[in-house]
Order: C-alpha cells, then structure tokens, then sequence
C-alpha cells in the first residue's frame, strides 16, 4: 500500500479530439465560460488572436487557419477542478499529439453532426485507442442540419469499432430543432435566449418519456418522432457502463450545439461525474499510483519562446504522483541532475500564475534553459522513471542549407531548440557537415522555416535528401552494429542524443538490409534512456 498524502483534491485532465472545424475551439470557450474562467464568449478567439499578433511565426496559424501550439486551460466547475489539455488539430503533428494524449486520462471526441467520423477524428482516436483512454463523444451543430441521430451513432460504433450509449437525444435538428432531451435525468433543453442574446438554459423536469407535460412544450409532431425514436434508441444500444466507458470499450454520446450552448452543462456534467480521476502512470518499474507520497512527473512537451520578449522555454511537466510545493527540488534522471522549481506556473484561460503546490492530474510549467526535454521524469524518488513517450521515425528528411553561413552557431541553436520541442528531428550524418532534419509531415518544414527565420534571423533553405526514411539502429552485438555503421558510413547520421540512425532511399531497401542484417535492431520509435 503506498504511503498516501492526505487530502488529495479531485482532477479531470483531458483532451479535446476532433477533426478541423467540428467545433472544437467553441466548445473549449463554452466549457471555459461554464467553469467562469472566462466572462465573454469570444475570449479565446481574442487571446489567440493577440498571442498571433505579438508573434511572428505563428502568422502560419493564420494563412492555414490551424493551430500549431498546444496549451492547457485550467477550470473548475462544482468543485472539481479541470484540466484541459488542447491538441493540435492537424495531421502533420501527430508526434506531438500523441504526446500530448499520453498525458491526458480521458478524451472528449467532438463530432460535426452533418459530417460524422472524419479523418483526423479517426487518428486522434486510434491514438487514444492505444492507451485505453476513455472517450465521452460530443456530437456538435444539432441546431444545423445533420445527419440523422442513428445514423451517426451506427457510424460511430462501425468506423471506431465501440458500443455507443446514447445519454441524450435531439428533438429535430436545423430548422425543426426544438430541444435535447437528457435521457440520465429526464430532463429537456428548450432553447431559451435572454436579453443580452445569451442561451439562458430553460431546463424543465419529466417523469420519463411518457410525460403527457411533454406535450405543453414540444410540437405534436416533433413529440411523436422523438417518442419512436427514443424507444428505437433505448432498444437498440447497451445502457451506460461505467467499467466498459472506462476500459475504453464504450462511448457515451451526447448531442448539443457548442455555438448555442446547448449540452455543455451535461457534458461537464458527464466530465465530473464519469470521466476517471488522474490515473496511475507506466513506469520502468511498475505503474506509479497518484496517492504515491513522493512527488513525480513527465515531461510531455516543451515550449520555446512562448514569450518573444525574453527566450524563455517551458517544459510541461503531468504531475503523476505526489504533492508538489513550489521550490522543491526534484531528480532528473536523464542527468542525474537534481533541480529546483522555483517558478512553476499554473495555467488559466487567460493568465499563468505561479503554482505554490498543485496535485496529480495537473499541469504544470517549469521555465528553464533547455534542460528538461521530452520524456524526462522529475521526481522525488529515484526508482521512478515513466516510458511511453517515443520519438517516431520521420518521414520526411531534408538537408539543411545555410544561406549566410556565418550563422551556422545560431542555426544549431535553432534547431537544437526545436527539436527539443518536438517540431523537428535534427540529425548529423557521419559523412558531410550538413544537418538533416526530419519531420513527420510538409506543414512542419514551414513551420521550421518561418520560425528561423522570425526567431532566430536565420535565412535557411531545405533540400532534397537522398534519403526518405530513418530507422534507429541497435544490436545486442556491439561489433556488428560497429560493423554495420562502417560499411553504410555514407547514409548513417546521429540523432541529438548520439544514438545511431540508418536512412534509407525508400523503404524496400530499408527491408533489403533488414533481412541481410538480422543482428541488427531497426526500429521506428525511439524512447529515451
Ligand atoms: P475547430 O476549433 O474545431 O476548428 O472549430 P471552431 O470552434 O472554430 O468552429 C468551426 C466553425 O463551426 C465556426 O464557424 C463555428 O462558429 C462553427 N460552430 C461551432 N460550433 C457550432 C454549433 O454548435 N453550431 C453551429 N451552427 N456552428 C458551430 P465559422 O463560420 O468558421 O467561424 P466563425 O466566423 O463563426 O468564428
């Protein structure tokens, strides 16, 4: 039994997954004006819109109308206190999403009601189906025309392979729209908007679907279809499982209109009363549980230059275990290093402050100069070292070519910086001077390139490699993976820890020297000593 800190408050840290424009950044604001983090809609549009403005290279942001950074949005509604962890939205950035779900212990799936499963949702679910996170589904813009109900419900359960319990049901939708009814509580939305054009929420009470009350508020023939299809509904899908929601096998699904406020109570509802609690987390020694007293976390992502003013970098550390106090020191394992956090920042939708303590299942930001890297533990005790946060082999690889090349100290400092943050791989071939970089998708390489040159007044080009594919290369044999590096000198580099990579024209001659060298290891992710 663990030795357990005593009044460990409760956490909800998730994620929103979605595909682009399935509402994602409206829901985030109605949830963040549910908690009262914010007082405006439009706040988060605004704020983003101002950390734009302040900052150049994100003007990709805005041609591509993406987002590229993640961050965390802290809010509390009824006394539970959420976190929520905002994933970017784009397929090229599938590393860092993946990341960034590691240190997530569920997920919200927002569906766009007219165009159901799409792509990215499919990946980020995939993503999520790998660690068993549990998923509470959203289906967004009912006050549009949709799909029908059960068409996306058999949708959701076809594509993604999972039972689906419907939790609320719309009466209509688009111009027939006319309420959600909430099937836990038995309880009805009407649309309701008060002076200042605001959805004030007129929620009335029934006794079931049989209420004849039912008839005072919905049309006779909106009424009819929702009866038949409520009973349909209840027929054909399981009823909400707890154990089966939280081993990831089952979704509850609730319908509303981020846009119109409509569900978002019930879904935060849905957050506080089924989504788990901060989890225990893998470790090289066993999962660490969160009432463990020693205080320990994992590094999942690092941003540099989130203030352009001053290069400040700020590592994202998920607190897995413990109770965190302000100036603690804490090992590091990957240096055996012990360091000292005296500036940890909490995040709330429109400020940073600084943390004094925080608990398992937050967020927390350590500023420093670039000594804390993805997939570092920090902690309390030494025993304690968290896996599960890989590098992925890139798939696409380019030389480096300096414009000026009296800069070439500060494009190592550039690249080194964002490969620490995850935007790109830096490699350093055996034979020739130039840098390869390696990203997973294009929208990467622009980034690179407008952030060097914004941040960093580095005027760099890419070209082709002959190369298209790495794998990092192992062997139980030191001699033969010395051997192996020695005849292929021309197309083996070394990554930023100095751990050997083989590149590869393409990938049926990757296989060509896979199966003539069967000592050696080539593999496609790597995690970190
Ligand atoms: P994203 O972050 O997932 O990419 O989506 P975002 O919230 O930006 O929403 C994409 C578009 O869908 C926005 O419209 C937004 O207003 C609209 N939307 C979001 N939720 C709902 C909803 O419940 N109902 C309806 N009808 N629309 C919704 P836009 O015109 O692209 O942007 P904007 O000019 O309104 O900001």
């Amino acid at each position: 039994m663990p030795d357990r800190p005593t009044g460990r408050p409760d956490r909800r840290t998730f994620a929103i997954i979605s595909h682009p424009d399935a509402g994602k950044t409206t829901l985030t604001e109605k949830l963040l004006l549910f908690g009262g983090a914010i007082h405006l809609a439009g706040e988060v549009k605004a704020r983003g819109q101002n950390r734009r403005a302040r900052s150049d290279w994100m003007k990709i942001e805005q041609q591509r109308g993406i987002s590229v950074t993640s961050s965390v949005m802290t809010f509390e509604h009824e006394g539970v206190t959420f976190n929520l962890l905002d994933t970017p939205g784009h397929e090229d950035f599938s590393e860092d999403t993946y990341r960034t779900l590691t240190a997530v212990d569920s997920a919200v799936m927002v569906i766009d009601a007219a165009k159901g499963i799409e792509p990215q949702t499919r990946k980020l679910f995939e993503v999520c189906r790998i660690r068993n996170v549990p998923i509470i589904t959203f289906v967004n813009k009912v006050d549009r025309e949709g799909k029908e109900p059960f068409a996306l419900l058999d949708e959701i359960a076809d594509v993604l392979a999972l039972d689906v319990a419907p939790m609320s049901w719309p009466i209509g939708m688009g111009g027939t729209f006319e309420g959600i009814y909430d099937f836990t509580q038995n309880k009805l939305n009407l649309p309701a908007k008060n002076d200042s054009g605001h959805y004030e929420g007129d929620q009335r009470g029934f006794s079931g679907l049989d209420d004849s009350k039912l008839d005072e508020v919905l049309s006779a023939d909106g009424l009819a279809k929702f009866r038949e299809e409520a009973g349909l509904a209840t027929a054909a899908y399981p009823e909400f499982d707890s154990a089966a929601y939280l081993s990831g096998d089952l979704t509850p699904v609730y319908f509303g209109s981020a846009l119109k406020e409509f569900g978002v109570a019930e879904l935060i509802g849905a957050l506080a009363d089924h989504a788990p609690s901060p989890q225990p987390q893998p470790s090289a020694a066993g999962s660490v549980d969160p009432d463990t007293k020693a205080v320990s976390g994992f590094i999942f992502k690092v941003q540099a230059n989130m203030n352009p003013q001053h290069r400040d970098r700020v590592a994202f550390m998920r607190l897995c275990s413990g109770r965190f106090k302000r100036g603690m020191k804490l090992l590091q394992p990957s240096t055996g290093k012990a360091i000292a956090v005296h500036s940890p920042i909490l995040f709330f939708a429109q400020n940073r402050e600084l943390a004094d303590e925080a608990w398992p299942g937050d967020i927390i930001g350590i500023p420093n100069h670039g000594t804390l890297r993805v997939g570092d533990t920090l902690t309390e005790d030494e025993a304690i070292h968290y896996t599960g946060l890989p590098n992925f082999a890139p798939e696409i690889l380019r030389r480096v070519l300096l414009v000026d090349p009296t800069k070439t100290k500060q494009l190592r400092k550039a690249l080194d910086d964002m490969a620490e943050e995850g935007v790109t791989q830096v490699f350093h071939p055996e034979i020739g001077s130039q840098w390869i970089v390696g990203v997973v998708g294009q929208l990467q390489l622009d980034v690179l390139i407008s952030r060097l040159d914004a941040e960093y007044k580095v005027d760099a080009k890419f070209e082709a490699s002959p190369w298209d594919t790495a794998r990092w290369i192992a062997s139980d044999s030191e001699a033969d993976l010395k051997a192996f590096i020695g005849t292929h000198r021309n197309a083996v580099a070394k990554d930023r820890d100095g751990a050997p990579v083989f590149m590869a024209k393409d990938l049926w001659e990757l296989n060509y020297h896979e199966g003539r060298n069967p000592t050696i290891r080539f593999t496609a992710t790597k995690e970190r000593a």
